[in-house]
């Protein structure tokens, strides 16, 4: 039995090996479509979720396995008082696998602990995210090809972005990735992503607080919302919400083959004009994140083999 915790829990032959299945789902989709027959999921959701909890449950269906869950706390007897643990250990005899996003760095890891199935952490705190990079890597597979000599732009929230930290330890396996930080000062990558994924790895980087200076070198630009709900005062967030905003006008000085991610959802920092451009690939890579989460629920079901 495999957890998924963070994204570095996958090697990168395994990392190959699910994009390869997935691009195979995308193909043939009814090849699988009982390929998850009889198995459940459990969605346990502690925090909001869009595209995570729903790309999991459409994933699950469309491998012909059911789905149960919870999409907030506040429905769930962690209301009245009931541990992570209590949780995961009860609803391990009612699912097979369970996908949990928690506001709590660290609390996938007290899951799994408790758990009789394999968990999937979709989210902790401002932790990591390994099933959003998957959906990243599977963006970036159809969008440029190739993993490695790619510069990577990622801006604006990179202190609590979960997304980013856990892509940043993923590409940093990767030869010639060279990573330029964008962010104001407040929201820099925090030190134990930087040392781990960046410095111990000798990979170039550079830091910036201007999205203009650096927007002409980069083959990917990672966009990130500030999240409101990781500020501890109102009057922080209102003051750096809007620090970077894509407009058209930028797009103009970026590479006519640069990729635009953002793990979404967006609020202001990417204007909706660029949406029409060709390089902003948001939408295609929520699309994508369903069949990449289709071929890691195969997997840690052994219904891949
Ligand atoms: N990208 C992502 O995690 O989106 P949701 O918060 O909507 O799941």
């Amino acid at each position: 039995m495999r957890h998924i915790i963070n994204i570095l829990d996958l090697s990168v032959e395994e990392i190959d090996v699910l994009i390869k299945l997935a691009d195979d789902i995308m193909e043939n989709p009814d090849k699988y479509n009982e390929a998850c027959r009889h198995k459940i999921l459990a969605t346990l959701f502690f925090e909001p979720s869009t595209r995570t909890r729903l790309s999991f449950e459409s994933a699950m269906l469309s491998l012909g396995g059911q789905v149960l869950g919870f999409s907030e706390a506040g429905s769930s007897s962690a209301a009245k008082g009931e541990s992570v643990a209590d949780t995961v250990a009860v609803v391990s005899g009612y699912a097979d696998i369970i996908a949990m996003r928690h506001p709590k760095e660290g609390a996938p890891i007290v899951a799994a602990a408790h758990s009789g199935v394999p968990v999937i952490n979709a989210g902790d705190g401002g932790h990591y995210h390994p099933t959003q990079t998957l959906t990243d890597l599977l963006t970036i597979h159809h969008e440029k090809g190739r993993f490695d000599n790619l510069t990577v732009g990622f801006c604006g929230d990179l202190k609590f972005g979960r997304t980013v930290h856990s892509l940043i330890g993923a590409l940093s396996r990767y030869s010639g990735i060279k990573f330029v930080l964008i962010s104001p000062e407040e929201l820099k990558l925090p030190g134990f992503v930087k040392q781990e994924y960046i410095k111990n790895k000798n990979i170039e980087y550079r830091q910036y607080t201007s999205l203009d200076d650096v927007i002409g070198e980069l083959d990917i630009l990672y966009m990130t919302r500030v999240q409101k709900e990781r500020f501890f005062n109102e009057e922080d967030y209102l003051r750096l919400r809007d620090c970077y905003i894509l407009t058209a006008e930028k797009m103009k000085l970026a590479k006519t083959d640069m990729c635009v991610l953002h793990p979404l959802p967006r609020v202001n920092e990417i204007s909706t004009e660029v949406d029409s451009d060709p390089r902003a690939c948001y939408f295609r890579q929520a699309r994508y994140g369903k069949f990449i989460r289709m071929a890691l629920i195969m997997k840690l079901l052994n219904a891949a083999d």
